[in-house]
Parts: structure tokens; C-alpha cells; sequence
């Protein structure tokens, strides 16, 4: 480990610029960005940052822990890694790269149905500890299928979505030819040219492509096919028939990913979800959206005594997640940060982002005098 690291980068916001430095303009643009004028990107870190908290420095405190037991398995940290599509854009091997490190660091790592590797490899590497983000397939047999390796590959909790009944609107990936389907523009190449690294990198490692979902797709799809292919093979929207099967099919842990409101989050206890998780997939669908801090605090209020409550969207920091944690989340994801991680130092930015997480979060609760993870909600002056 290269310890120069810890001095340069001390904050995800360092490694953020770092990474737009590293890789080409339509990859840092593709994962930085929100959706339509960016509003919900940009509230879900301010709101979060409004919420307080109450130090009490002359109670007796011992050391403070942030083990975090989830389903069955206590975790070194209470935080983990949210699903992201198409990671090798960003940086080769990045999927590979954050599940180990999540391994070597006890935290949950999610794999997403779109990204670069497959259910089998971060299994491997992760030693049966990844978790599966299924995207909804249309056709049952397809959906059967996934399902079965990502239990076969012994993955312990399967996320379904719910927040992409429609591709966000994002016009940064329009203007830079992302959207679907894909073009690649002398613009792009350009762009590939001035970040000789990520070019070489990129070349020696090959192109990414869909790793889980290469058994399904016709050989040799060129890229305007492969648009059409996701459109055919992919239905977002989600409803309680189509949950019911998947509850009866999946032995394991089911948590519900993109809850918004109380009334979804009722509907996840109903139908017998094991968690959901307050997300708004980081500001990229719904720009008039509200914060995830918000209906956070109301759903976690109202059903976490019934279901696992989780939250992502806008943390960047260890106090961002005290102050999650303070306002009733149970864990929290973070998505972007991590690959900001990767995309400015390769394969050492997911130890580090996590080294750097746990240690901020470290000192909020030795600051505070908080002794567990499950006591920070004594600690909240303000909530949103
Ligand atoms: C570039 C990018 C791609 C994403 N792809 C997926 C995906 O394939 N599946 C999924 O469930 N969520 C996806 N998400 C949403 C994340 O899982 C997570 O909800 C979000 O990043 C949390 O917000 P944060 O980035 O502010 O931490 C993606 C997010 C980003 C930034």
C-alpha cells in the first residue's frame, strides 16, 4: 500500500477530482452525473448534510465499535457496496477490484445485472459473500435462470429494483453518445486519446462487456443491437405479481432497492421482503424527486421494527453516514464514491475508500461518544 495515498487523498472529494483527471470525459460524466438538471443529485448529499448530531463528552465511553450484524453475518462496518452498471467503462476491472476489497474489509459488495464482471467471478473472489442486483428480466425463464446461479453461486442476498421503471433521462450521456443505443464518436475517441492510462489499460484488459448476461445475448451484437437487446430482454417495471414469484423462488435473503415512500415500503413487508433500501439510485431517474434522507426517516419510523431498513444516495464521508445511521437507517450503500476510488487508483482505491470511510466514521463516533452503531439515533438533535 502505497502510504503517499492517504496524504493526497483524505477525502472522497479528493479522489472524485482525481478521477476526472484519470478517465475520459463521457465515463467521469457518466458516473458523476444525476438526471435531467441534476436537482436530486445535488439534494440528496445537502439534505443529508443537514441532519445534526449531539456529542456527550463527559459520559463514560469506551472504545466505540462499528461491527454491524445483517442477516445472519456481522460486518466489520455498517456501509457497503451499492450496485453500478457498466463498471469497466470506468475503470478495468473495477467490479473485480471493489469485491475483493470489500472481502478483505468484511463489508457487503453488490453486483449489479449490467456491470463487467459475473455472478459466478465475484462469488469466487468474494467467497460466497457478493450479493445480486437483478434487473427484471420479461421473460420468466430468463429471470429462473439468473436466479438459480446467483443461488448456485451461493450469493446470500438477491436486491431487486424497483426506482428504473423507465431509463432516466440523462443529457450529459446523450450529448456523449451513452444513451442507449451506444455511439462512438471522434469526439469520445479524442477523450480516449488524452487519458493514456485508462487507453492503455483499458486495451491490454479488453473491451467490457456484460459478463452475466453474455450466455444470453446473440454472438457478435454491434452496439445498436445491443440497445435493442436490453430494451427486449429487460422490463423495469416492477409490481407485486411479478415480486411474489421471485419471494417463493429465493431461499435466501430478499431486499427490496429503490423504496420512496411508506406505502412501497408497506407493500415490501406484505409481501415478506427481508429489507428494502431508501434509494433514489443516486438522483438518476426522478429529478424531481425528494432527498432519500427524507422518506428515510418516515419509513424508518413506521416499519423498522418489521423489516431491515437500509439507505443510499448523496454519502460521501464517514459523518455523512452517522448522520444516516442517526436518522433510522439500519446500513447504509454508497455508489459513486467507490468508483471514484477506482478511477483514481486503480487497484488500490477500493482498500483505500473503505480504509477512509471507516476511519471518518471511526472518529464521528469517538467524537460523539457513540459506543455502537445501533445508539446513534441518541445522538440526533435535528432530523430532516
Ligand atoms: C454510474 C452508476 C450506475 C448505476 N447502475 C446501477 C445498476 O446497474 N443497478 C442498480 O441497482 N443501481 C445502479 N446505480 C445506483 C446505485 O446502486 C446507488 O443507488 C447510487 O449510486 C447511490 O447514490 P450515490 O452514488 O450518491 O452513493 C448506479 C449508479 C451510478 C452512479
Amino acid at each position: 500500500m502505497d502510504l503517499s495515498i492517504n496524504k493526497k487523498y483524505p477525502s472522497v472529494d479528493d479522489l472524485r477530482e482525481r478521477a476526472r483527471k484519470k478517465i475520459p470525459k463521457f465515463a467521469f460524466e457518466y458516473l458523476d452525473g444525476g438526471c435531467n438538471e441534476d436537482v436530486n443529485l445535488h439534494k440528496n448529499t445537502s439534505d443529508i448534510r443537514d441532519v445534526e448530531l449531539l456529542p456527550y463528552y463527559l459520559s463514560k465511553h469506551t472504545r466505540s465499535e462499528m461491527k454491524t450484524e445483517l442477516f445472519g453475518h456481522t460486518y466489520d462496518a455498517p456501509f457497503g457496496i451499492a450496485p453500478v452498471g457498466l463498471q469497466g467503462l470506468m475503470w478495468p476491472n473495477s467490479p473485480e477490484i471493489l469485491a475483493k476489497a470489500a472481502f478483505e474489509h468484511n463489508i457487503p459488495f453488490i453486483l449489479s445485472t449490467v456491470t463487467t464482471t459475473s455472478i459466478e467471478r465475484a462469488s469466487e473472489l468474494t467467497e460466497g459473500r457478493a450479493w445480486f442486483q437483478l434487473y427484471h428480466p420479461t421473460e420468466d425463464r430468463l429471470r429462473d435462470d439468473i436466479i438459480q446461479r446467483a443461488d448456485a453461486a451461493g450469493c446470500p442476498v438477491l436486491v431487486i429494483l424497483c426506482d428504473v421503471p423507465t431509463f432516466g433521462f440523462r443529457p450529459r450521456d446523450i450529448r456523449n453518445g451513452l444513451a442507449m443505443p451506444p455511439t462512438m464518436s471522434v469526439k469520445n475517441i479524442l477523450q480516449i486519446l488524452g487519458r493514456p492510462e485508462w487507453a492503455l489499460k483499458t486495451l491490454v484488459h479488453g473491451q467490457p462487456n456484460f459478463a452475466t448476461l453474455k450466455p444470453y445475448m446473440p454472438k457478435g451484437l454491434d452496439l445498436k443491437q445491443l440497445g435493442k437487446f436490453m430494451d427486449q430482454t429487460f422490463s423495469g417495471r416492477l409490481n407485486e405479481e411479478k415480486i411474489k414469484p421471485i419471494r417463493d423462488m429465493w431461499k435466501g435473503k430478499l431486499v427490496l432497492k429503490g423504496v420512496a415512500n411508506e406505502a412501497d415500503a408497506e407493500k415490501a413487508v406484505r409481501l415478506g421482503l427481508d429489507g428494502i433500501i431508501v434509494s433514489n439510485h443516486g438522483g438518476r431517474q426522478l429529478d424531481a424527486g425528494e432527498s432519500t434522507i427524507r422518506p428515510l426517516v418516515r419509513i424508518a419510523k413506521e416499519y423498522g421494527d418489521q423489516i431491515k431498513v437500509m439507505m443510499d444516495s448523496g454519502i460521501r464521508s464517514g459523518p455523512d453516514i452517522a448522520r444516516t445511521m442517526a436518522s433510522g437507517a439500519e446500513f447504509a450503500f454508497l455508489g459513486r464514491s467507490f468508483m471514484y476510488g477506482v478511477a483514481a487508483l486503480g487497484s488500490q482505491g477500493g482498500n483505500h475508500t473503505i480504509s477512509l470511510l471507516k476511519t471518518e466514521l471511526q472518529q464521528v463516533m469517538e467524537q460523539i461518544c457513540c459506543e455502537n452503531i445501533k445508539d446513534f439515533p441518541d445522538h440526533l438533535i435535528k432530523e430532516i
